[in-house]
Formats: C-alpha cells, sequence, structure tokens
C-alpha cells in the first residue's frame, strides 16, 4: 500500500494541501457566480441562507468525501469499489469522473475568457466603455468570435495540463502554495479600492442589510445548488484531493478551513462588487453578465481603473485555473488507478479529449448558437447535466453511502485514525444522516420540475 501510495503521490505539507483543496473550491462560482445571485437575490437575505445551506450541507460532504479519500487512497471510482465491491454504489464515482470531464469542458471555456480579459485589460481593450450595455456589447462579440474563443479555450487547457502533468506534489501543491496567497492579496488590494470609493456605502448597505422579501423558495433552492458547486461537492474532487493525505491528517479541522476559506473568498468578493457598481451608478442585477459586461465598465470609470482591471481579471483566471486543475485530476487519477496509464498519458490524452469536446461549448455564442435542442445551446446541455444533476445527485448518494451504507461508525473510526478528537462528531452524524440528504434531494426535484 505504501508503495502504491508513492506511486500515486502524496501532499508535502497540510498547509499545501489546504491550498490546493481551497483552490478547487474558489472558482468561477466564487467570483462570477456568487456576486450576482446576490445581485439577483436580495442581498444579504440571500446570503445568511447561503451561509446555513453551507453548514448543513457544504460541512458535512466535504469530510465524508475527505474520509472517503483518506480511507481508501484511491480515486472516486476505486474508492467505492473498495468500500463496498461489486455494488451499484460505485456508479457514485462513475458519475463523479463523468462529471468531472463534463465540468472541465465548458469550465475550460469560461476560463479562457478570463484569460482574454486579462490580455484585453492589459493592452487597454476593454477600458473605454461608457455604459455596461458597450461593454456587454463587446463581450457578446468577443465571446462569438471562434478564433479568439478556441485559442484562449486551448491556451486555459494547456496550462492546466502542464500543472496537472507534473504531479500532486510537484505541480498541483506548488502551483496552489503560490497562486492562492497571489488571489488574496489581489483581493484585499480590490476591496480597498472598491471601499475608498465615494458612494461605496449605498453598496455595502445593499450588501449586507437583509432584504427578506426578495427572497422565494427558488432563491433557497439557488443558495443550496452554490453551495455545493462552489465547494467542489458531488463529483469526488475532494475525495481523489483527500485521497493524497497522509495518515496522521487531521481531516474534521481540514474541512474547517477548506470550508472556512471558500466561504470567506465569496463573502469578500461581495465587498469588492457592490460598492464598485453602486458607487459608479450602475446596477448589481445583471446576472451572468456582472463579470465581463458590467465591472469593465466599472472599471472605466474608477480612478486607477485600468490596474484594478488587470488585477480583478487575473485573480478569476486563478481562480478558474485552480478549480480546472482539480476537475483534471479527479478524470487523471481514474485513469491512474483503474487503467494503469502513467500520469503522462493519462493527463496529456484526457486533457486533449477534454479541450476537444469543450470546443462546441465554446463555440456556443457564435458559430453554433443557433444549433439548439430543446432551446439549449451545446454549452447550456453540458452545465445542465452536470451542475444541476450529476452533482446533487453525487452529493445525495455520497452522503447516504457514508451515513447508511458504509456507516457512520466506520467514517468515524477513519476520521479519528490517527488520535485526533472529532469534536463536532454529534452534529456531523446527525446532519449527514437526516439532514444533508433530505435538503439535496429537495433541490434536486425542485430542479427538475421548477413550476410544481
Ligand atoms: N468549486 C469550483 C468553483 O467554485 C467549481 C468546481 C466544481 C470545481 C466541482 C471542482 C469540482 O468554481
Amino acid at each position: 500500500m505504501t508503495e502504491a501510495n508513492h506511486k500515486r503521490g502524496l501532499w508535502a505539507t497540510r498547509m499545501g494541501f489546504i491550498m490546493a483543496a481551497s483552490g478547487s473550491a474558489v472558482g468561477l462560482g466564487n467570483v462570477w457566480k456568487f456576486p450576482y445571485i446576490v445581485g439577483e437575490n436580495g442581498g444579504g437575505a440571500f446570503v445568511l441562507v447561503y451561509l446555513v445551506c453551507i453548514a448543513v450541507v457544504g460541512l458535512p460532504i466535504m469530510l465524508a468525501e475527505f474520509t472517503i479519500g483518506r480511507k481508501t487512497s484511491l480515486n472516486p471510482v476505486g474508492a467505492f469499489h473498495q468500500l463496498k465491491p461489486n455494488t451499484p454504489w460505485v456508479g457514485i464515482g462513475f458519475m463523479g469522473v463523468l462529471a468531472g470531464f463534463l465540468i472541465l469542458s465548458f469550465y475550460g471555456v469560461v476560463g479562457g475568457w478570463t484569460l482574454a480579459y486579462v490580455v484585453k485589460s492589459l493592452t487597454h481593450t476593454i477600458d473605454h466603455f461608457a455604459n455596461p450595455g458597450e461593454a456587454g456589447k463587446f463581450f457578446g462579440g468577443f465571446i462569438g468570435n471562434t478564433g479568439e474563443v478556441v485559442f484562449y479555450h486551448a491556451v486555459f487547457m494547456g496550462l492546466t495540463i502542464a500543472i496537472v502533468i507534473k504531479g500532486v506534489h510537484g505541480g498541483i501543491e506548488k502551483a496552489c502554495d503560490i497562486l492562492m496567497p497571489t488571489l488574496v492579496v489581489m483581493l484585499v488590494i480590490l476591496m480597498v479600492r472598491a471601499l475608498t470609493l465615494d458612494g461605496a456605502m449605498e453598496g455595502l448597505r445593499f450588501y449586507l442589510y437583509p432584504d427578506f422579501s426578495k427572497l422565494s423558495g427558488q432563491s433557497v433552492l439557488l443558495a443550496m445548488g452554490q453551495a455545493f458547486f462552489s465547494l467542489s461537492l458531488g463529483m469526488g474532487a475532494m475525495i481523489t484531493y483527500g485521497s493524497y493525505l497522509p495518515a496522521k491528517e487531521n481531516l474534521t479541522s481540514a474541512t474547517l478551513y477548506v470550508v472556512l476559506f471558500d466561504t470567506l473568498i465569496a463573502l469578500l468578493m461581495g465587498l469588492v462588487i457592490f460598492p464598485a457598481v453602486f458607487a459608479m451608478g450602475l446596477e448589481p442585477t445583471e446576472g451572468p453578465g456582472l463579470v465581463f459586461s458590467v465591472l469593465p465598465a466599472v472599471f472605466t470609470g474608477m480612478p486607477m481603473g485600468w490596474i484594478a482591471s488587470i488585477i480583478f481579471f487575473i485573480l478569476l483566471a486563478i481562480a478558474a485555473l485552480t478549480s480546472a486543475i482539480s476537475l483534471l485530476e479527479v478524470v487523471v487519477a481514474y485513469f491512474i488507478d483503474q487503467k494503469g496509464w502513467g500520469r503522462q498519458k493519462a493527463v496529456l490524452v484526457m486533457g486533449l479529449v477534454i479541450f476537444a469536446l469543450g470546443i462546441p461549448s465554446g463555440l456556443s455564442f457564435g458559430l453554433l448558437a443557433d444549433a439548439r435542442l430543446f432551446g439549449m445551446t451545446f454549452f447550456d446541455h453540458v452545465d445542465n447535466i452536470s451542475s444541476n444533476y450529476l452533482l446533487p445527485i453525487g452529493g445525495m448518494l455520497t452522503a447516504i453511502f457514508v451515513a447508511w451504507v458504509w456507516g457512520t461508525r466506520e467514517a468515524h473510526r477513519e476520521i479519528e485514525r490517527h488520535e485526533t478528537t472529532f469534536h463536532w462528531a454529534a452534529y456531523w452524524e446527525f446532519v449527514i444522516r437526516y439532514i444533508a440528504p433530505v435538503a439535496v434531494a429537495i433541490v434536486f426535484l425542485a430542479k427538475i420540475f421548477p413550476d410544481s
């Protein structure tokens, strides 16, 4: 076993593991999606609901995933197979690997957009918009441009491949050790800039004052889905990262750190975006275009906006990249552990296949914009299948598996393997058994039957 572990690789330090897992969690979900859904769902009230979802669903499932990973030292398929051989539960692992494959294919496209916006910031291409309408039109033109989109998508996937091919310690851990602190420093700089703008207070009031009248049933569901996606749960990313943990690691405190870090970054992102948007007299209810259409207009009007724009899009690219490497690692770990492939082959072959599958997603806003099935583009379908189906089902089944099939007693034993005391064991056992699976099931059903 030890020898096999060495072949798979291990995290060198506890900090490196926490940085890598936080890097997986902190992504487009925090920087791009969180602010705009808060903007559309009544600010502070939505934030409160989100925090409850993190506590009752996110936290317990993350610990469950880390525990499965560390116990088995295997990829999601191998892990479920080792715990309950030849049972349908192994299907959770397959769903996870498939989800990693699908999510990365469109995540890489959006990752490419972020790189393009770094370049466009540097070259003063996006700092002359009089209003979000103009910035939005520019963005629409850019994502419809086949050559540019595919080029940046390829560069982003190339970076992802270059990091993952170097392995768990030499690639992923080293990259995250540098990139995550950089991200935090950039976030602090942007926060100071945004909060010292004239009129920033108005944004703060919107963000922090809970207006419960704007909260609907639908926003509760959104909050839960967001908690899931943002923490990288339901597809075995955290099982895979947990599988590279040495036995002495304290899983419960690592879980708390990663959850806190991810949540803090999302919350602080709000402290950048809302003060800046309000100070420039704009509206935060723009939806998905908030980051790419409203922010360039915000930066145009802001003192030192050019620098802020460069820093912001680099931050966004870093966030996307450290998540993308965790998605690729899930797929790669499966081919290494289960199929006996070497790392190089697994990374190169799978990286290229995922890139190729991403191309129709990349073209979904241009050449293929009219190629629709049930009214949705290729991009929409891949996003919908993975985010709205595979992740919640995977998360719910993982909770049920740990709570009722493998059993909380076994899990508990693994968590306390190295004389760590599990202080919140009673809370964890209660939520993983009764609350998390039911809550996810409700969200899932409400998503498939939105009108009933
Ligand atoms: N957590 C990432 C984000 O917030 C997305 C992600 C989901 C990454 C699932 C890995 C696995 O953007």
